[in-house]
């Protein structure tokens, strides 16, 4: 069965709940028709208020971020089952963002996405190098140890329910897109290695990330294994997002 292409909008720290549900109002009629997965992450403040606009479509919900335990002395932190609770179906897990500006880890990482699995979230993992690591022939490397260490908590059975996005960090909020050769190549690597830790290859969905806009869209998602985009800045315009999905065919 060939895999249904996955495109999500990260807002990032952008959107309040006013214009976030003037953003899902203008979206839904542009994309009424699609069959591909279109996924929304809010920020936290405007999940709840998302959830209740795209009941009834096909839109999924997603969280930017969830801490790895159910509860407890974590100021500042959402868990798993409060997501749950408001209906949001998955989480950004991993995104360079927060590894490079707020100190998240392999280790939190490697708790963190066997606990969305067991909450039944889906979840979406970031990985990808920096311009240093890339320009030093280290990209495979960089993500072999991301891959491995985030997705070590994981069985191989649970593996394919775990949406990977290859992010390049020098192609994220610079208008430096990654070439269809290099996504190619790191999406097919990132399938590879999580393909020999057992999952079923053909079912993981490998998104891309980085500078993805309407014109550069429809070239990455031809890409045989690139299924999907994780899109910020484009994601921020619903004429833009729209034109980003159905790209995607
Ligand atoms: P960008 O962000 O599309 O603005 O580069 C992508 C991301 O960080 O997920």
């Amino acid at each position: 069965m060939p895999r249904t292409p996955y495109i999500a909008a990260n807002w990032k720290m952008n959107k309040t709940v006013a214009e976030a549900s003037e953003f899902v109002d203008a979206l839904l009629p542009r994309i009424a028709a699609t069959q591909n997965d279109v996924v929304i992450c809010p920020p936290f403040t405007a999940l709840a208020e998302v959830v209740q606009r795209r009941y009834g479509t096909a839109v999924k919900v997603a969280a930017q971020n969830m801490h790895e335990e159910d509860s407890g002395a974590f100021t500042g932190e959402v868990s798993a089952a409060m997501l749950v609770e408001l209906d949001v179906e998955a989480v950004i897990l991993g995104h360079s963002e927060r590894r490079q500006l707020f100190g998240e880890s392999d280790e939190a990482l490697a708790r963190k996405v066997p606990a969305a699995l067991a909450a039944d979230l889906e979840p979406i993992l970031c990985v990808g190098e920096s311009e240093a690591a890339r320009d030093g022939g280290q990209t495979e490397e960089v993500l072999e140890r991301q891959l491995q260490a985030d997705l070590a908590g994981v069985d191989g059975a649970d593996l394919a329910k775990v949406v990977i996005a290859y992010e390049p960090i020098w192609a994220i909020g610079t208008g430096k897109v990654a070439t269809p050769k290099q996504a190619q190549e790191a999406c097919a690597y990132i399938r590879d290695v999580v393909g020999m830790r057992g999952a079923a290859r053909d079912e993981l969905r490998v998104l891309y990330g980085g500078s993805v806009k309407p014109g550069s869209a429809a070239e990455l998602l031809a890409l045989p294994d690139v299924d999907g985009a994780l899109v910020g800045g484009a994601a921020l315009d619903p004429e833009d997002f729209a034109a980003i999905v159905e790209a995607a065919g």
